[in-house]
């Protein structure tokens, strides 16, 4: 009987060569998962740094939740400010507040139907240089972006565009995929917008609670 292997003129024991060969090659050079094109594997000199976030911007940001919905958010970033502030619109679904603050309250509410919901997350914002001491894994392309790519802590990887800084993507280990899509630096939302309505500070209601889907922090 031939077998393909035989076909192609290779011994097994050169088949168990190749494999191990392929076995020692860095994960993201043998097996992407994202199907990416790596564009280098060695490192451009000196290794790029993550740019650290404007200390004010908005930012309009296609996200795709792990679950496969998807939705947009409005992300005003005020490091002065001590607030971190999503809205997000859900595919033909709510839209929802989603107000960080530096003292590690947040507030998620909807307009219109009364329902709020406060959360102490015990940690503040992320910071403007949240991504230092990330780990750079190379120039790959994203969403048509010559990219860098790092990952932080096996919990974030961000994509920076190599020609201008901005970030293009960010990916969280838990599968949600987020992509700007506007990246406007020096963006402050009026306070009055970021002003929880006063039924968040009613006694707390047996509200069913929103699904956490947020910026995590880092
Ligand atoms: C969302 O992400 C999932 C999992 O990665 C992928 O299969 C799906 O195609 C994505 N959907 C869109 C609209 O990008
Ligand atoms: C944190 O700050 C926000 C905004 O000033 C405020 O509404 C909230 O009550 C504060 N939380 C705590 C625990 O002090």
């Amino acid at each position: 009987m031939t077998t393909n292997i035989d076909k192609i003129g290779l011994q097994p024991i050169s088949l168990l060569i190749i494999i191990f060969l392929l076995l020692q090659l860095p994960n993201h050079v043998a097996f992407n998962t994202n199907n990416e094109p790596w564009l280098t594997t060695t490192e451009p000199s000196p290794t790029p740094t993550p740019t650290p976030w404007p200390e004010q911007f908005h930012a309009l940001l296609y996200m795709n939740l792990s679950s496969g919905h998807l939705q947009i958010s409005n992300l005003w970033y005020d490091w002065p400010k001590g607030r971190n502030v999503n809205i997000f619109q859900k595919q033909l679904d709510i839209l929802l507040y989603d107000v960080e603050w530096n003292n590690g309250t947040t507030f998620y509410y909807t307009i219109g139907d009364g329902k709020c919901r406060m959360v102490d997350f015990g940690v503040g914002i992320l910071r403007p240089d949240f991504l230092d001491g990330a780990h750079y894994l190379g120039r790959v392309v994203t969403d048509g972006f010559l990219c860098d790519l790092w990952e932080k802590l096996h919990f974030m990887w961000y994509y920076e565009d190599v020609l201008t800084k901005r970030p293009v993507r960010w990916d969280f280990y838990d599968g949600i995929s987020t992509h700007v899509m506007t990246f406007e630096i020096g963006g402050v939302l009026p306070d009055s917008v970021a002003q929880a309505p006063a039924y968040c500070f009613t006694e707390p209601t047996d509200a069913k609670p929103f699904s956490r889907d947020r910026l995590a922090k880092v």
